[in-house]
């Protein structure tokens, strides 16, 4: 498993893929690995099904925020009206530079200086972020992107290590055992749902992605996608996933309830 970052007091998440070589790397992590070719294949689907449920006849202004070489950005810059992507890593902005057909591409920190500002978006992405990055970078890149959203849009993360996940826990387990300074980071959905409230946010639904996944063992791509059908299908299931997607708007409802897809 490719670790992204460390919460390490002296190192932010915002430099972790600056280095030459990163993008190149990361563009093949996802050709080689089998389980992030799975999530992906799911994250697509995912995706395509809340642009048909969300954005039904409207135009899509997209921003695709740490957008990195471009993997989300690739999959909707043709299905919205406008489309940028901003990151912070030259070295991941050249692969998506080379991928990138209509969309505008930012080299900014938008949580230091929002050079994005007035614009608004109404549709904001944002996978593999927030996860690894730390407490105070999430929080500012959170509220960074709701001064950039309009007030029907909608703002989609996903986390990839959910700690509900048993084999999340195992991975962590396994990783502090190892390695009992190293940090294996993981993220719950009270914690998804608590970091979107501090922007005032709100969690309208959660798309769960990826159920089986034991350490070491190798899964075929079908069984993987067997079992994820079913398990999508029986709500009480949805906390188990390992890399759940979040929608997201402005927040209207005081209670807190969450819908869960059963897709
Ligand atoms: C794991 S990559 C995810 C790339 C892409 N979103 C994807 O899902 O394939 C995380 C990205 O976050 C970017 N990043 C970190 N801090 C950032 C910040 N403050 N603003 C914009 N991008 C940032 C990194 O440069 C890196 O490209």
């Amino acid at each position: 498993m490719l670790c992204e970052s460390k919460f390490v007091t002296d190192i932010s998440y915002r430099d972790s893929h600056k280095y030459a070589g990163k993008g190149a790397e990361y563009e093949q992590y996802y050709q080689t690995q089998g389980w992030e070719r799975f999530l992906w294949s799911r994250e697509q689907e995912i995706i395509l099904k809340i642009l048909d449920k969300y954005f039904a006849g409207r135009d899509i202004h997209l921003l695709d925020f740490a957008c990195g070489t471009g993997r989300i950005t690739s999959l909707l810059e043709n299905l919205v009206k406008t489309s940028t992507g901003v990151d912070v890593s030259g070295s991941m902005l050249a692969v998506a530079r080379g991928k990138l057909e209509r969309s505008e591409i930012i080299e900014a920190d938008i949580t230091a200086e929002n050079v994005l500002k007035p614009r608004k978006f109404n549709l904001i992405t944002a996978f593999r972020f927030f996860l690894n990055a730390e407490p105070h970078l999430r929080l500012t890149a959170i509220r960074a992107l709701t001064e950039l959203l309009t007030d029907d849009g909608y703002f989609i993360f996903n986390n990839h290590h959910n700690l509900g996940s048993p084999w999340i826990k195992l991975l962590e387990y396994f990783h502090q055992k190892r390695n009992p300074d190293g940090i294996f980071n993981v993220m719950s959905m009270n914690e998804m749902k608590n970091l979107v409230e501090m922007a005032g946010l709100e969690i309208v639904e959660i798309y769960p992605i990826g159920f089986f996944h034991p350490p070491k063992v190798p899964v075929s791509y079908r069984l993987n996608r067997a079992i994820d059908n079913v398990a999508c299908r029986l709500k009480f299931l949805s906390g188990f996933s390992e890399s759940p997607v979040a929608v997201c708007r402005r927040s209207k409802n005081q209670n807190g309830d969450v819908s869960v897809s059963r897709e």
